[in-house]
């Protein structure tokens, strides 16, 4: 199998072998996976919930951190594409002996896997795989170090294209930790493909890359400037697991410059909506009455996911006819 080696997700017809990043990914690709999306929900709202698309497949969920939204929606995704899952303990699997990744995906290969879905806490281990296996298999990125998480992105993108239509309208708000943020990156990458003309960061000096406005996104400091007139706000859980050193005084310093309350929220244009990839922790960046409001739209995330990951299993496998 020839893959692009500048972008090695796509085949040399410039469709989806696997999915592994939101930066380079075509805007018709992206486009492709969000209008699939829409057709997998009606399947989603059926009293029968499956279709065969990948019937006799086997997909390999292999995630080496904690997940509860991703993996869940993975195996429910691939169920009701008719496919064959296999969740791999990996607290319980010989990689606790020393065993490497490589090897790991090798044996399981030979169990002859189809798809592999990834999330591991080394940004590119996804790459690293892909590079490894037979030209049959798929790789999915569900989630790699401070680098990407793809079918969050789309998700997102296809809630935000659910509420508000156009891209080409809308002001665009994510708050909190974007030095550490996986989501952040592969939101903005989305939002800026699908058109979206201004993207704003928000959060702590010690919580901004330096190097994010080569991006395209606005920088604010101040929480009440940046929600401005914003048509989506995006919140963003603080990730302690990665913070090297103090780059936060507390959970509750950041909460008061920086929580999303209703009192925050009304600076947002007032039919504003509010994400949260999750998991949320409430008190610190948003407070309960906005996580449960009429605004947001945190739980429809959920389930949109569903049928995105459904979408993307069925494109990276060639058996999506749009
Ligand atoms: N949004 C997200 O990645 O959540 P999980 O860590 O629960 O999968």
């Amino acid at each position: 199998m020839w893959l692009d080696p500048r972008n090695p997700q796509l085949n040399k017809n410039g469709e989806l072998h696997h999915l592994l990043s939101l930066d380079g990914l075509p805007a018709d690709v992206m486009r492709q996976i969000l209008d699939a999306a829409e057709s997998f929900v009606g399947v989603t709202q059926r009293d029968v919930k499956k279709v065969p698309l990948l019937r006799g497949k086997s997909v390999f969920n292999i995630f080496f951190e904690n997940s509860t939204r991703t993996r869940t929606t993975f195996e429910i995704a691939a169920k009701r594409l008719s496919a064959d899952v296999i969740n791999l303990a990996i607290a319980q699997s010989s990689t606790s002996k020393g065993e490497s990744v490589l090897d790991t995906v090798a044996n399981l290969a030979a169990m002859q896997a189809d798809m592999f879905v990834v999330r591991h806490a080394a940004s590119g281990a996804p790459y690293l795989i892909a590079k490894h296996v037979g030209p049959d298999i798929h790789v999915i990125n569900a989630g790699d170090g401070r680098h990407q998480h793809p079918t969050q992105g789309l998700l997102d993108v296809f809630t935000i294209r659910h509420y508000k239509k156009d891209f080409t309208q809308l002001r665009v708000a994510i708050i909190g930790d974007i030095l550490h943020s996986r989501v952040a990156r592969s939101q903005i990458h989305a939002l800026t493909t699908l058109g979206c003309p201004e993207i704003r960061v928000i959060g702590p000096r010690t919580l901004i890359p330096s190097d994010i406005k080569s991006l395209g996104v606005q920088v604010y400091e101040d929480l009440r400037e940046g929600l401005k007139d914003v048509d989506v706000v995006s919140t963003l859980r603080l990730q302690n697991e990665r913070m090297k050193g103090s780059l936060l005084a507390s959970g509750q310093e950041f909460y008061k410059y920086y929580g999303i309350t209703d009192e925050a929220l009304a600076v947002a244009k007032p039919d504003a909506i509010v994400l949260h990839p999750g998991p949320m922790n409430r008190g610190v960046e948003i407070d309960s009455s906005v996580a449960d409001g009429t605004q947001s739209v945190i739980l429809p995330q959920v389930s949109f996911g569903i049928a995105i990951r459904m979408a993307v299993m069925s494109i990276v496998a060639g058996n999506w006819r749009g």
